[in-house]
C-alpha cells in the first residue's frame, strides 16, 4: 500500500487555507507561539518528506542531517534568510517561497508606515485620545509634506517598485539602488537608478527593500544614517538585520534623521522596553507587512502549491534555488 507522504507544518494554520494538505499528505502540526522546528516533532524526523516553515524557523545543516527523506521545504514568506538555501541545494532539496501574492499588502504597509511617521499620526492621536487636544493650533502636531518630494527605495524588486507606483499619486521623485539596471521600471516610473550614497543624501523617504543576505546585514549602519537628511524617514519593510538597531537609536535620539517606520525590527520582537518603543517619531508594527486576510491565504495556497510540487517530484512554481533541477 501506497501511505501519503508525511508532513511537517511547523505551526497550525487555518485548515481551509491548507486544505489539499490534508487531503493529500499525512500532517503533523508543531505548536503556535514557540519559533522553530519545536523538539515535540522529532519522532517525526525520520519519515518527513515536506516540511512547511514559517519565517521564524530556523533550518540548517544539522536538522536537514536529521530529516534523511525531506524531498522538499516551502516556506511561509517571501524572504528565506531562515533556511540554509545553500545546505538544501547540495542535498538537492528544492525550496520554495511566496513571492508576488505579497506583493501589494507589503506596499500598501509601507505608505501607511510613511503617511503615519510623516504625519506624526500616533502621538498626535495620543493626544486626542488622552486629553490633550486643546485648542485648534497653527504650530502644534506639524509634519512632513510629500507631495514633490524624494522617495529612495533601496531594493527595486516587485515590492521596491510597487512601493514606487504608489508614489507617483504623491507626484514624488523616485531614486532606486537594485544590483541590476530595471530600464522598463526607470521608463515607466521615472526613476532613477543611483548609488546608495547617492540614495541616502538625497532622499526625503529612504525605504528598505532588500532582502536579508550576507551582503545587506548591517547595510544601514552609522556611516549611513549620518548621509540622510535631518528631515528624512527611515522605513525598514526587509529584515531587522538590515539595519543596525544601536545606530538607529541614537540617529533618531540626536536627531540625524527625523523619524522611522519600522516593521521588521533586530531583535525580533523587539521587547517592550525597548528604548525605540519610547521615542515619538518612531512607529514600529509587529512584522505584519503581509498579514491581510486575502494576502495570507493567498500565501498559504502557493506554500500548499510548492510542497505539493516538491512531494510529488514536480518543478515547484516558485522555487528559491532552480539549480536542484539541473543537477
Ligand atoms: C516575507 O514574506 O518575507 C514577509 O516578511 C512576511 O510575509
Amino acid at each position: 500500500m501506497n501511505e501519503k507522504p508525511l508532513v511537517i507544518l511547523a505551526h497550525p494554520m487555518p485548515k481551509e487555507w491548507v486544505a489539499p494538505l490534508y487531503e493529500r499528505t499525512r500532517v503533523v502540526v508543531g505548536p503556535d507561539g514557540v519559533p522553530g522546528i519545536h523538539p515535540s516533532l522529532e519522532p517525526y524526523f525520520p519519515e518527513v518528506e515536506g516540511l512547511f516553515t514559517w519565517l521564524t524557523d530556523r533550518v540548517d545543516e544539522a536538522l536537514l542531517d536529521r530529516m534523511p527523506r525531506l524531498k522538499v521545504i516551502s516556506n511561509y514568506a517571501v524572504g528565506v534568510d531562515n533556511i540554509d538555501v545553500a545546505a538544501c541545494t547540495r542535498r538537492g532539496i528544492p525550496v520554495g517561497h511566496t513571492p508576488g501574492v505579497l506583493t501589494d499588502a507589503v506596499a500598501d504597509l509601507t505608505w501607511a508606515l510613511i503617511l503615519a511617521v510623516a504625519r506624526g499620526i500616533f502621538p498626535a492621536a495620543q493626544d486626542a485620545r488622552e486629553g490633550r487636544w486643546g485648542l485648534w493650533h497653527a504650530t502644534r502636531w506639524l509634519g512632513y509634506d510629500l507631495v514633490g518630494r524624494t522617495l529612495g527605495i533601496v531594493g527595486m524588486g516587485q515590492i521596491g517598485q510597487a512601493v514606487a507606483r504608489r508614489a507617483a499619486g504623491f507626484q514624488m521623485r523616485v531614486l532606486y539602488t537594485s544590483r541590476t539596471p530595471k530600464p522598463a521600471i526607470e521608463a515607466e516610473l521615472n526613476a532613477q537608478r543611483v548609488d546608495l550614497d547617492t540614495l541616502l543624501a538625497a532622499s526625503d523617504v529612504v525605504s528598505l527593500h532588500v532582502p536579508l543576505t550576507p551582503e545587506t546585514r548591517g547595510l544601514i549602519g552609522e556611516a549611513q544614517l549620518r548621509r540622510m537628511k535631518p528631515t528624512a524617514i527611515l522605513i525598514n519593510m526587509a529584515r531587522g538585520a538590515v539595519v543596525d538597531t544601536e545606530a538607529l537609536l541614537r540617529a533618531l535620539r540626536e536627531g540625524w534623521i527625523a523619524g522611522a517606520g519600522l516593521d521588521v525590527t533586530d531583535p525580533e520582537p523587539l521587547p517592550a522596553d525597548h528604548p525605540l518603543y519610547q521615542l515619538p517619531n518612531v512607529v514600529i508594527t509587529p512584522h505584519i507587512g503581509s498579514a491581510t486576510y486575502g494576502t495570507r491565504r493567498a500565501m498559504a495556497e502557493l506554500a500548499v502549491e510548492n510542497l505539493l510540487a516538491g512531494l510529488e517530484g514536480r518543478r515547484l512554481p516558485r522555487v528559491v534555488n532552480p539549480e536542484v533541477y539541473e543537477r
